[in-house]
């Protein structure tokens, strides 16, 4: 077991936690709701952990902004994030282990709170 130390690791990370995702019960959100673009995704995502775990420059979206019109087609509500955690930290633990490895989970719990608040009051609104 190693550390996430490279952008090489970043890559296997983000690829094997969404070769999960894709099986799983969240899976429908990516392939029918979104019908998202998996050579424009997984880049964008290795950008997104290389910004949170490396502190490098390289993703400049707005993570919450995107997630607010598939929520208005289905709602993504508290199970389901419960699920991408779950994925998450499976696929962080079964491949590393460290202080970076600790903050990739620690940092995406933080985000997929937030996101699950924010989606939810969107929804009353
Ligand atoms: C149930 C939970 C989640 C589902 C179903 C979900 C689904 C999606 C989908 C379908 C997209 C692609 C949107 C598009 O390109 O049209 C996306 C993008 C993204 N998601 Fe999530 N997501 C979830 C949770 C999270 C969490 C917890 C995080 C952060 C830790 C996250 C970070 C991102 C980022 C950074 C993008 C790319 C944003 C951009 O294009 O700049 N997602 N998500």
């Amino acid at each position: 077991m190693k550390e996430i130390e490279s952008k090489e690791d970043i890559r296997f990370l983000v690829d094997t936690f969404y070769s999960k995702v894709v099986k799983s019960e969240i899976g429908f959100f990516f392939d029918d709701i979104a019908k998202i673009n998996w050579a424009k995704h997984l880049p964008n995502m290795y950008d997104f952990w290389s910004t949170l775990l490396f502190g490098e420059v390289a993703y400049k979206g707005n993570p919450m902004a995107v997630h607010f019109p598939i929520n208005e087609i289905v709602a993504m509500e508290k199970h389901h994030f419960d699920i991408w955690i779950k994925l998450w930290t499976t696929t962080v633990n079964e491949n590393f282990e460290g202080e970076i490895a600790n903050l990739a989970i620690y940092k995406a719990n933080n985000i997929a709170q937030l996101m699950a608040y924010k989606m939810e009051m969107a929804r009353r609104m």
